[in-house]
């Protein structure tokens, strides 16, 4: 299972991506608005910090702006992945650009209806919104099961599950159980999966009762 981090936020990543675990990043406009920062220029940076495929959303809704939108962002990187709205027109755009030989994730993704056309688009990626339909309801990772399903029936489905608005780290274990190519974790999230208390507590025994041999590995 893949981990993206999801975050426009470099800090974070270039300290997460320094734990050797994280393989993307994927951005949205909210993400970029929230940064504060330059598009293009946020994007170039993470892109040197991630060799894996980083998202960078368009902001068009016509499938010809949002084709020449996806173009001028590929050029930032190689791996960059062009990230479109499940719509008619982002589809229509999603075909074009993977035509060309260039990564897209076709986001918004909340049925397994819109799926099934994103992996017929030719998407490298889909994502499915799993915190925001659990938000209205609705049953998130019953949704992821269904994609994975879908997919594994079609040897000619190469669209990966990549799945997005992830809450807290149940969501990340599901995913994986189900078999879900990526999941993009937020940075508070990753960081909370390191932890278990009885890790803690077994470390800290661990190093009293190590300080009690009065031995050391290194001098050796
Ligand atoms: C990532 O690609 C998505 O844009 C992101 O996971 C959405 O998360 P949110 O629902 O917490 O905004």
């Amino acid at each position: 299972m893949k981990f993206f981090v999801d975050t426009a936020d470099v800090a974070e990543i270039r300290d997460l991506a320094a734990t050797g675990l994280v393989d993307g990043v994927t951005t949205n406009p909210s993400l970029v608005a929230k940064s504060g920062r330059d598009f293009f220029e946020v994007l170039e940076e993470i892109c040197d910090i991630v060799d894996g495929p980083v998202s960078a959303e368009v902001a068009a809704t016509d499938s010809d702006t949002m084709l020449a939108e996806g173009k001028a962002l590929s050029k930032i990187a190689k791996n960059i992945a062009v990230k479109v709205p499940l719509t008619r027109d982002g589809l229509k755009a999603c075909k074009a650009l993977s035509g060309d030989g260039i990564m897209v994730n076709v986001t918004l993704c909340f049925s397994a209806a819109q799926a099934i056309l994103a992996a017929k688009a030719g998407a490298t990626f889909v994502s499915p919104f799993v915190g925001r339909l659990d938000d209205i309801g609705s049953d998130g990772m019953a949704l992821i099961a269904d994609i994975v399903d879908i997919y594994d029936a079609y040897a000619n489905f190469d669209t990966e599950v990549l799945v997005a608005s992830i809450r807290h780290p149940m969501h990340v274990v599901d995913s994986a159980k189900m078999g879900a190519h990526v999941a993009t974790v937020p940075p508070a999230v990753l960081r909370a999966m390191f932890n278990h208390p009885l890790t803690d507590k077994g470390l800290a025994a661990f190093l009293v009762d190590w300080e009690k041999t009065g031995q050391s590995i290194l001098d050796r």
